[in-house]
């Protein structure tokens, strides 16, 4: 039999692209959907009225900023203050200052997977807190969990803001967890953001808002396949669908074909072809109670200090140590 040589699969985008589109039911993942242009979306999604999540957060680390920089900074010596996914570092700014202004001796260490975001973050730390030592690390989580465990000797205060964790499935987010536990000490902290289970369409509108951005941002995910892998989707012919399971807490995004069509990615030698109404799953954003949030964190040998919530419940922010047992 005679076979035509494919061109070889290299960068993990393709391999993960060729994977999600001919897998049934197909899917691909939201962790590409931050290039250039979904990093400005998701900006823009989080200014929008309808993510209430940014606020929240907001919210408590502003209200609360006392309590928490006196968690932080309570126990031996000076402490690095590592973010996980850093992005605008604008909720963290709050801390910075209260520490910066308290004169808590501390070290900032930004991790984002883009460099963009970093040097912008650099940039306006230096202009709005020169005080606060800074030193950015550019890479995926995994591969900086890896560079943080060289950083030990230092006390280390983590930071995994967001509700980020919200994308991993369950048994994902546990051992995200349990890595993250293996490389903390005993005096170390994670401070980290879940967004909580609420009425079911505060959740829905707010990953289907009325401007259409969240669906701009789902799509940009098939621009940017066109553009990176040398393919001819087009949007038009997908809508951006949200639902949401208020027994699981899970939000889930899909892209579905409006009509039957096939597309042709050149780049990976590809063509995919879509039944009328065949999904794509691209995106879940769980949602938690502090039960769930005692699971997961017993499951990776982590527990609970604290706690800290907005007025009505809505967002909530943990405080988690390594746990003996
Ligand atoms: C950045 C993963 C927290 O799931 O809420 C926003 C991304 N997706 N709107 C989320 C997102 C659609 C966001 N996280």
């Amino acid at each position: 039999m005679h076979k035509t040589l494919s061109p070889p699969l290299t960068s993990e985008f393709e391999k993960d692209v060729h994977k999600g589109l001919t897998d049934f039911p197909k899917h691909l993942s939201s962790k590409y959907f931050y290039d250039k242009k979904g990093d400005r979306l998701f900006q823009d999604i989080m200014a929008m009225p309808e993510y209430y999540l940014t606020n929240c957060e907001y919210d408590i680390l502003e209200t609360y900023q006392h309590e928490i920089c006196q968690l932080f900074s309570k126990g031996p010596n000076t402490f690095n203050l590592i973010e996980l996914g850093a992005g605008d570092g604008k909720k963290t700014k709050i801390l910075l200052r209260h520490l910066s202004e308290n004169k808590i001796d501390f070290k900032y260490l930004p991790i984002d997977i883009s460099q963009n975001a970093l040097d912008q973050l650099n940039v306006s730390i230096q202009k709005e807190l020169p005080q606060v030592t800074t030193e950015t690390l550019q890479g995926t989580y995994f591969e900086v969990l890896e560079s943080i465990a060289k950083l030990n000797g230092t006390r280390k205060v983590i930071l995994f803001l967001g509700s980020n964790i919200g994308n991993l499935l369950h048994h994902q987010a546990i051992d995200f967890l349990n890595r993250i536990q293996e490389l903390m000490t005993d005096d170390d902290l994670l401070f980290m953001g879940f967004d909580q289970k609420k009425d079911p369409q505060t959740i829905l509108d707010a990953y289907n808002d009325a401007q259409g951005i969240t669906a701009a941002f789902n799509k940009n995910l098939l621009s940017r396949i066109n553009s990176e892998l040398d393919a001819d989707f087009n949007i038009e012919d997908f809508l951006h669908w949200e639902v949401y399971d208020p027994e699981t807490g899970t939000a889930k995004s899909y892209l579905v074909s409006k009509r039957e069509q096939s597309v042709r990615i050149n780049k990976i030698d590809l063509n995919v072809h879509f039944k009328q109404w065949e999904t794509i799953h691209t995106e879940i954003s769980q949602k938690y109670d502090d039960q769930i949030v005692a699971r997961l964190a017993k499951k990776a040998h982590l527990k609970i200090v604290t706690e800290f919530s907005d007025t009505d419940n809505r967002y909530k922010n943990y405080v988690f140590k390594k746990s003996s047992t």
